[in-house]
């Protein structure tokens, strides 16, 4: 793990307060977690689970997650309340290659926990850790159905970088409209230094 990272891990646990006023803690994934982030995956209906790419209800892919955490290359950060896991948004960097200065994310927040800027907060959390860890630029893919996640990153500054028909399949293999998204970490001063 790099020392940027885990510098930055060391502002968690962070308490935030959700919209209905109920308190929510964040923090990155831990090696005992299997179990309650397996139940979060169990309270997604199967209609969204069709759209995650893991085999989440499957306990052995939460098992081997949990086993190999390794934050360098995949961090989870959750949202837990009353000590239940709610929420998860997770950075996921390429130790090489031409992707390597591009940082993937992904966010998964339980129905019940929905509409109170977790996802939100979860994701401007995991940018920050992004742009300590050096990186340049953050992408996040979706299908066109996922119509709540396009227009929460649209609100974080991501825009469209491609969309392409009928691209992707589901579980089920049904395909569906690929839409990726980006933003650029560069920060302002970053801009004006390299404008000056
Ligand atoms: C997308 C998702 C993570 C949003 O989680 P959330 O905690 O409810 O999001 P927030 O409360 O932070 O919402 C932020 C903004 O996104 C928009 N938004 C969120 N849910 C929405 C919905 N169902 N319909 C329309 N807009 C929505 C709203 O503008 C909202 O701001 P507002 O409440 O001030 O109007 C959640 O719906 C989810 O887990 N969906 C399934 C998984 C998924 O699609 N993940 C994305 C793949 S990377």
């Amino acid at each position: 793990m790099s020392f940027s990272i885990e510098l930055e891990l060391q502002k968690f646990p962070k308490n935030v307060k959700l919209k209905d006023g109920r308190k929510a803690v964040l923090r990155p994934l831990k090696a005992d977690d299997e179990k309650d982030f397996h139940l979060l995956f169990q309270g997604i209906p199967e209609r969204e689970r069709m759209f995650i790419k893991h085999r989440v209800q499957d306990i052995k892919v939460i098992r081997d997650w949990c086993k190999n955490i390794d934050y360098g290359r995949n961090l989870p950060l959750l949202g837990t309340v009353d000590g239940k896991i709610v929420g998860c948004a997770t950075l996921h960097q390429r130790l090489g290659g031409w992707k390597r200065h591009i940082g993937r994310v992904s966010v998964l927040v339980h129905p019940d926990f929905r509409g109170q800027g977790l996802a939100t907060k979860l994701i401007t959390e995991i940018l920050a850790i992004a742009r300590e860890a050096g990186l340049e630029k953050a992408e996040a893919a979706f299908i066109a159905e996922q119509e709540a996640a396009v227009k929460m990153f649209a609100l974080l500054g991501f825009s469209q970088l491609v969309r392409l028909d009928d691209y992707v399949k589901d579980m089920q293999a049904i395909t569906h409209d690929y839409i990726l998204m980006g933003l650029d970490l560069k920060t302002d001063e970053e801009y004006a230094s390299a404008a000056g």
